[in-house]
């Protein structure tokens, strides 16, 4: 709920901005690389004091080291291993040897001139077999490192507990997410986090895009366990109907438990503040029929919504409900009295804009005319033309609008909780990411940032409680499914030596940080995060949208 006073809080800084931005636009000159970079005119004093600029990576992504120092086999370690699986089957074993080059890596953190950075824990890292085994100390020492030598730099770690990979162990014993059993697990998890690291900590997300890795896990097989059943694929288990519901409850429960652990014995303790990373993709009908707009709402409810509303008012969006029925699982009473209000803040990982279009009165194939999808066919092309430009991957297009709009959106639904934007990158098509002298001057690269960037100073500007922004990705790394051939990173990671070296887009990013910055960088996050909103969980009510 906003309160009065962080309505204040926005009102102040957007006086704040405007007279700045005036005396700025008049005086001060932003030093871009080349002419094409000054076409969006967006500066870093556009956004609040205190606002966190970062960048973001997840471990198996990065760290490699897959079974060294004590860790134990993945979820991920072991799908890869599977021929097939993923494109010219690579893997995450050593990925970009981040678990050995940690120091050099922080030390370009350091030089992007950032003030946080979002790395997630690997959970096999820590407890190789889950509950069923014992804590590995030299997978604490290592997160203690980088917890350290961050904020010796003067950088706030922001801190995904769960980004994708669980210790096989939980797969073979009691299958994952399908079982209720991870529940314990996750929070048991969480605790060991909590009480290791979470006296420097003040940033926690508990699980990242559980709606993208539900869909890709339990509906189209792509991700581990690779369930999925016809006409989504072809797997050797699965219902795609049914075990995205219920790996999703248990998200959700996992999520609000260790919430609720964390709120209750150490959030006073450590003064930090805890969330969700979410996958949200815009929608714009594909056409102005009412039933297409119709369609837009449905998509949101059925990527969007599905997690957030239980997490804000305590059960699943009544757009599922209608359509789904007794499939959707239920909290009880207690379970809803947890869920509700277990949020401090909402991570948005924003990329894309898509159409959506309605499959309730018109044909659609691929599964989108089944419940499980909403009866929604969401589609990058409009008569075979693009919704935006082209990125190197098939439902990623440049709408930088399209983060204004989901901000707004958000912030309508959930009466302008805080937000972080976790992340927003860019890869480029293929035909421009053959040559290395190519991929280094990204000069599309730092074209999406600045237009996404001025869309979101937009939204700020209109009132959305937004307060930080991490760029995907600090550099190159193991995209899932699609390998090491899809690059987000601000520096290129060359495959055969693993040497960094930074694009264009970084020595942007590090003017973009550094110049024309009115807020004093030494109190940036312990001002802004004293307002008292942050943690303020009750009262939250649906607004209309
Ligand atoms: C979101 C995911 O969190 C991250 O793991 C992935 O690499 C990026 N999207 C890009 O697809």
């Amino acid at each position: 709920m906003v309160t009065v006073e962080t309505k204040m809080t926005i009102t102040t800084s957007q006086l704040f901005f405007l007279v700045f931005t005036a005396i700025l636009f008049s005086s001060a000159h932003f030093s871009a690389q080349s002419s094409n970079e000054d076409e969006e005119d967006v500066k870093k004093s556009h956004f609040p004091d205190g606002f966190l600029s970062g960048t973001s990576t997840s471990s198996y992504q990065v760290e490699g080291a897959f079974l060294e120092d004590g860790k134990g086999a993945s979820n991920w370690d072991v799908f890869c291993h599977v021929p097939g699986n993923i494109m010219n089957n690579e893997n995450g074993d050593v990925a970009d040897d981040h678990y050995h080059r940690y120091l050099e890596d922080l030390e370009i953190v350091q030089s992007l001139g950032v003030n946080a950075y979002r790395f997630s824990i690997s959970w096999a890292r820590i407890l190789p077999r889950g509950r069923f085994g014992e804590i590995n100390p030299r997978g604490i020492m290592f997160y203690n490192e980088i917890i350290d030598n961050l904020l010796l730099r003067g950088i706030q770690p922001f801190v995904t507990i769960h980004h994708h990979d669980i210790p096989q162990e939980l797969e073979d014993r009691y299958g994952g997410w399908l079982n209720p059993l991870i529940q314990k697990d996750f929070v048991y998890f969480a605790e060991i986090c909590f009480e290791k690291f979470g006296d420097r900590v003040k940033f926690w997300a508990t699980i990242n895009e559980p709606g993208l890795f539900v869909n890709r896990a339990y509906i189209w097989g792509t991700y581990p366990p690779g369930h999925c059943s016809k006409p989504f694929g072809n797997c050797s288990s699965g219902n795609s109907d049914i075990e995205p519901l219920s790996a999703m409850h248990n998200m959700l429960l996992s999520h609000s438990m260790a919430v609720h652990l964390y709120r209750k014995q150490y959030q006073m303790k450590h003064g930090g503040f805890i969330g969700i990373v979410v996958n949200a993709l815009m929608y714009e009908p594909l056409t102005d029929e009412e039933l297409d707009r119709q369609a837009v709402n449905r998509a949101l409810a059925f990527n969007l919504y599905w997690i957030l509303d239980p997490l804000v008012f305590g059960d699943y969006p009544p757009e599922m409900r209608h359509i789904l029925g007794s499939e959707l699982p239920r909290f009880s009473p207690r379970e809803r009295k947890l869920i509700e209000g277990s949020l401090d803040f909402i991570g948005i990982n924003h990329y894309s804009t898509l159409y959506a279009k309605d499959c309730t009165h018109s044909a659609c194939t691929d599964g989108e005319d089944r419940p499980i999808q909403g009866f929604v066919n969401t589609t990058g092309y409009r008569d075979g033309v693009a919704i935006g430009g082209l990125t190197g991957l098939p439902r990623f297009f440049v709408v930088p609008e399209g983060m204004e709009k989901i901000i707004d959106y958000v912030k309508k639904r959930y009466n302008n909780k805080p937000m972080f934007v976790t992340e927003n990158g860019f890869t480029p098509p293929k035909q421009q990411s053959e040559q290395v002298q190519d991929l280094l001057e990204d000069i599309d690269r730092i074209k999406f940032h600045k237009a996404y960037l001025a869309a979101l100073a937009r939204a700020i500007r209109n009132g959305a409680d937004v307060r930080g922004y991490f760029i995907w990705s600090l550099m190159d790394n193991f995209e899932w499914v699609h390998g090491y051939k899809k690059r987000f990173g601000l520096y290129y990671v060359d495959r055969q030596t693993l040497n960094r070296t930074p694009k264009r887009s970084a020595r942007w990013f590090t003017s973009f940080l550094t110049n024309n910055s009115h807020s004093n960088k030494d109190k940036f996050w312990r001002d802004s995060f004293r307002n008292k909103d942050m943690l303020k969980r009750s009262g939250d009510k649906k607004a209309d949208i």
